[in-house]
């Protein structure tokens, strides 16, 4: 139908016959001539219709926004003093010859322009005309390339590409399932995998040595602008690597897809840190390495002090009592500090202390603050020795059960490093290790796995038994940004080793059984030291184009409440097929709410 594509035109066509194909981009009339930016993936070019020739002068006059033309015409020159730098076609037109409307389109509900503002609800409603932006289609590209990018790495390192099944029963990921009724097996469930995670060890087991797959995910979770229900994941496992080759050769994947897709060169070796280190600096595991700022511990100076809210969780073993310096951030308005308090409040902390520091010289005269009369001159000289401050800064402190401390004051953290824009350097990539094996539930009064209950430990069968609050796991995450990119493991390939496990998290010998029972054989048959990682895709792609959210980089994401708005996704079904299926709701589903 088309001889070439509407956005790689330029000078080399002047003079060319061509036909091209496209969306009605904007139609504009100037005295006697129509203008058409006639739009396909490839961009946009301007196609101009004279009187010369009435028929299609007169078809051009009639079409509208997101009309499907195909148009003949010739390439030209644009007349001196209407180049439009801002275009990739910008110094060339095409004169019109012919035009043939291939279809009409009604106005369509927002403008396809990348700088207006469209409700998110509208643009997953009408997503098809959403992906039609430039920006959408951008980033659609991006996707792409960088799957294409990391399948070949993959394909060139001899990983097989294995596909494994979407109708399973539950991978625990720390999420819930979502699960699809049988009809065969009445009574019985499918769920949908929360990761391949136990396949992908049962390929090596099955001597596939190098396996990975780009590979849809399903998590029925408290969704955030980084977490959607379904997502994608490219998941890896090998035999035969200990965690040091693991790292390394994933590492120069990424370093590739950086710099092939974005042209980006990061740091070579990527830094790794522990567990331990990045919540003593910085409050998460997941550390956005270019906020300079850092949690600085201060209970030892706040033991004996005369403030309650600091001495308590100075001498409580649970607690913490850290400082934050803010340089430069004497500025900050009461206005400013209470709606930090109120943030903070979010991540349950009970209040945000602060001093100004008017004149270190001065003394405690020269601090500005209700908490300085809590304490002797002393300890606030040595506090802010500690947390390096200097005249003109702000310092927070955060006192609490450790937890709420690490969250509050590292979300704190992030929010003043992004809004006050103090980042250094644009791509911090981090390998965090030496996580906990577990995490102590203190409602449910159990331990929880910290990455997934198939994860080795770095300690002796013995040594886990002992003392499980202490142990190590041979698990690794990568971080970027502040974003949990990618996140894996060294497995357990021994059945006692995992039978332990199991019996730690407080699954008993039956339910392991009924649960895993195909894998507690599987590692009886000769199973080879594995490991793995996966990486989340979408996360990846967000990051590299710079989307806010991954819905923008999904062609067909699901809303906050899981939902699509484009299918109106999900719906209720006949009473017919819930008999098939052997199903009765206990609350009817009611012809009001969603069937409209
Ligand atoms: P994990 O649960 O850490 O590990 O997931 C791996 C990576 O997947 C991404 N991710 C998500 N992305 C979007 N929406 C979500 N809801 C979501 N949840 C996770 C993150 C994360 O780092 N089986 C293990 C991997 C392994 O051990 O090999 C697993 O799934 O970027
Ligand atoms: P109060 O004596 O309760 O008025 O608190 C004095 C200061 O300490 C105020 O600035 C509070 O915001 C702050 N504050 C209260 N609780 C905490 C806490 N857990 N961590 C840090 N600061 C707090």
């Amino acid at each position: 139908m088309r001889s070439h594509k509407c956005g790689e035109l330029n000078t080399q066509h002047l003079g060319k016959p061509v036909a091209l194909c496209g969306w009605v981009h904007r139609r504009r009339d100037h005295g006697g001539v129509i203008f058409i930016d006639l739009r396909d993936r490839a961009g946009l070019v301007q196609v101009v219709f004279d009187p010369d020739a009435p028929e299609s002068f007169s078809i051009a006059e009639s079409v509208r926004s997101e009309y499907v033309l195909r148009i003949e015409g010739i390439v030209r020159d644009r007349p001196e003093g209407t180049h439009n730098p801002n275009m990739a076609t910008g110094e060339i037109e095409v004169l019109g010859k012919t035009i043939e409307v291939l279809n009409e389109s009604e106005t369509p509900p927002f403008p396809i322009e990348s700088e207006i503002e469209v409700n998110e609800e509208m643009r997953l409603r009408f997503r098809y005309i959403d992906l039609r932006r430039t920006e959408m289609q951008h980033k659609m590209k991006v996707r792409r390339d960088v799957t294409r990018n990391l399948r070949q790495f993959l394909d060139d390192n001899e990983f097989f590409e294995i596909e494994t099944p979407y109708l399973t029963k539950a991978t625990p990921e720390g999420a819930r399932d979502y699960i699809v009724p049988s009809r065969t097996h009445q009574n019985a469930f499918f769920a949908l995998p929360q990761s391949p995670q136990l396949y992908k060890q049962l390929l090596m087991i099955a001597g596939m040595e190098r396996y990975y797959q780009v590979v849809r995910c399903f998590r029925d979770e408290d969704l955030r602008a980084d977490r959607q229900p379904e997502f994608t994941q490219l998941d890896i496992e090998t035999s035969f690597m200990n965690e040091q080759e693991i790292m390394a050769i994933m590492e120069q994947m990424i370093r590739r897809l950086f710099k092939d897709i974005i042209d980006v060169d990061l740091v070579d070796p990527f830094p790794v840190m522990s567990y331990s280190e990045a919540m003593r600096r910085f409050g998460s595991d997941r550390p956005d390495l270019r906020i300079p700022l850092e949690l600085v511990d201060i209970a030892e100076e706040m033991r004996e002090v005369d403030f309650k809210v600091f001495s308590g969780p100075a001498n409580d073993p649970h607690g913490r009592v850290v400082a934050m310096r803010l340089p430069e951030g004497g500025d900050l308005s009461r206005k400013e500090i209470d709606d930090l308090t109120k943030f903070v409040g979010i991540y349950g902390a009970k209040g945000l202390a602060y001093i100004k520091v008017n004149n270190l010289e001065a003394g405690v005269e020269g601090l500005q603050s209700p908490i300085v009369k809590f304490a002797p001159d002393e300890v606030w000289a040595k506090v802010m020795a500690k947390a390096g401050a200097q005249n003109g800064d702000l310092i927070f402190f955060g006192a609490d059960k450790t937890d709420i401390v690490n969250e509050a004051i590292g979300a704190l953290r992030v929010k003043l490093g992004l809004d006050r824009k103090l980042l250094s350097g644009n791509w911090k990539p981090l390998w965090v290790v030496d996580f906990p094996m577990f995490a102590w539930d203190d409602k449910a009064q159990r331990y929880t796995a910290i990455h997934h209950p198939f994860t080795a430990p770095s300690c002796s069968i013995e040594e886990l038994k002992a003392d499980p609050g202490h142990a190590l796991s041979r698990a690794y995450d990568l971080v970027l940004n502040g974003t949990e990119v990618g996140g894996g493991s060294i497995r357990i390939n021994r059945t006692d080793m995992q039978q332990i496990v199991f019996a730690i998290l407080g699954i008993g010998h039956d339910e392991a059984r009924e649960k895993f029972g195909f894998l507690l054989d599987a590692l009886k048959y000769g199973a080879p030291p594995h490991g793995g990682i996966a990486f989340g895709l979408d996360r990846l792609v967000m990051l590299m184009t710079g989307a806010h959210s991954i819905r923008d980089v999904i062609a067909f994401p699901k809303t906050q409440t899981a939902a699509c708005p484009l299918f109106n996704a999900p719906a209720f079904v006949s009473e017919e097929q819930l008999k098939e299926l052997g199903i009765k709701l206990r609350k009817p589903a009611g012809k009001d709410k969603k069937q409209d």
